[in-house]
């Protein structure tokens, strides 16, 4: 791997000695660094030996003319393949996670168009408080990837989790982020430009009375995210959502509905497109009749109620007579989940089917484990964040047209 560069961004704290063993170790496998020094930085070591080690020139200060007449922020926080934040302090990654612009750093992970890593080190109790907690999921839902603090003695004297982790498992990290960066160079300008991507995302409901229906758990955060996903490497979206409590999307077309029915409606006068992605719980069974008034106890035992199956979306779409080039579908299993998705493949004839296990607090929950099963082959994922998961699918499906 060549011509690969790292902007770091170090931070204030004890362990950003460790940031300068990282340089040396980057500089050894070929990897150019950058570096960023906050104020706090500053305190625990030198521009001096910062810059002796990347033999670049150090920035610190947002409002330095100088250094904006050689090279603006925003400019410089997408000079680097990957941005680097060493160590991310719990105040550096507050303001990431709010999105304060107030300084250098915080500026830089704002204007950024690069994955940002975050390598925290901090005490104990702070990196287990709720308010880090939430700022580091909020990071992770935004996409970032972690290289999470070791267990260990602390230099505050204290033990636990919040010891940065060493140079070398960092050095190891970013090694692999930024083979996948290289991956990336033929999606450039968005790998789904010109692709329409149609995707059905969250519940569906149907009514038993006007007040009560039959749904299920299904939050809609994986299909969002997909959209999202989709969108941001160039693609027209549209959106089929059952009723979820999620912002529409901005810049995706999204049509709501409530019924399964109603979804499959919306999806074929939406045809045609490139990739139908079928993310949705969609409800198997519907009440055969609504009951048009709200039934009222009595006081005897409830009538059986009556259930008729509902059309399957993703088969109608698969066997449709304007099927789209690429059709992935979903499969929720809780046992023998690759079999079972693979005979689901099969018997819903679409290309790819992306299992998941939901034994566990998948629905609703914010991270997901992928398997991607086609017809010859099986890409088991990490347990990612449903953002993560949801970018490596618009790769995958970027690639596949890159490929065919
Ligand atoms: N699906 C659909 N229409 C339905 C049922 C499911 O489009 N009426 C789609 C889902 O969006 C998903 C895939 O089919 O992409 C598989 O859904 P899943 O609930 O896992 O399987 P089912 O087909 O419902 O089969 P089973 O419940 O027997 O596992």
């Amino acid at each position: 791997m060549t011509d690969k560069r790292v902007l770091l961004i170090i931070g204030g704290g004890i362990s950003a000695y460790k940031s300068l063993l990282l340089i040396r170790l980057l500089a050894k496998r070929n990897i150019k660094t950058q570096a960023i020094l906050t104020k706090a930085g500053r305190e625990f070591v030198t521009e001096l030996s910062v810059g002796s080690l990347t033999g670049e020139k150090v920035f610190t200060d947002l409002f330095s003319l100088s250094d904006e007449a050689e090279m603006g922020h925003i400019e410089l926080s997408r000079s680097a393949d990957l941005v680097v934040v060493v160590p991310a302090t719990a105040d550096l990654m507050a303001k990431a996670a709010n999105g304060l612009a107030n300084d250098l750093a915080s500026t830089t992970l704002l204007a950024t168009d690069k994955r940002v890593m975050y390598v925290p080190a901090m005490n104990v109790r702070m990196w287990e408080h709720p308010a880090v907690k939430r700022n580091v999921q909020t990071l992770r839902n935004d996409g970032a990837l972690f290289v999470d603090p070791e267990e260990g003695e602390m230099a505050c004297g204290e033990f636990g989790f919040g010891r940065m982790a060493e140079p070398e498992t960092i050095a190891d990290k970013i090694e692999t982020a930024l083979k996948d960066v290289t991956t990336l160079d033929g999606l450039k300008g968005g790998g789904l430009a010109g692709k329409h991507v149609l995707i059905t995302a969250g519940p569906t409901r149907e009514p038993i009375d006007p007040v009560r229906y039959l749904s299920n758990c299904s939050s809609g955060k994986q299909g969002y995210a997909i959209a999202k996903a989709c969108a941001a490497l160039g693609a027209k979206v549209s959106l089929v959502s059952g009723p979820v409590c999620l912002d529409a999307p901005t810049g995706i077309e999204t049509i709501n509905i409530e019924s399964a029915r109603e979804m499959l409606d919306a999806c074929e006068s939406n045809l045609p497109c490139d990739v139908f992605i079928s993310v949705a719980a969609v409800a198997d069974w519907r009440p055969t009749k609504m009951v048009t008034t709200k039934i009222k106890k009595n006081g005897d035992a409830i009538a059986p109620l009556a259930l008729e199956e509902n059309p399957d979306i993703l088969k109608t779409i698969c066997v449709h007579k304007k099927r789209p080039a690429l059709v992935v579908g979903f499969a929720a299993e809780t046992n023998d989940v690759i079999a079972h998705a693979q005979a689901k493949l099969v018997k819903k004839s679409c290309d790819w089917i992306v299992a998941n296990d939901v034994s566990g607090d998948v629905m609703g929950g914010d991270n997901n484990t992928m398997i991607v099963i086609s017809k010859n082959d099986v890409d088991t994922w990490p347990t990612l964040t449903k953002t993560q998961c949801a970018q490596r699918l618009a790769e995958k499906i970027a690639h596949h047209f890159l490929e065919n």
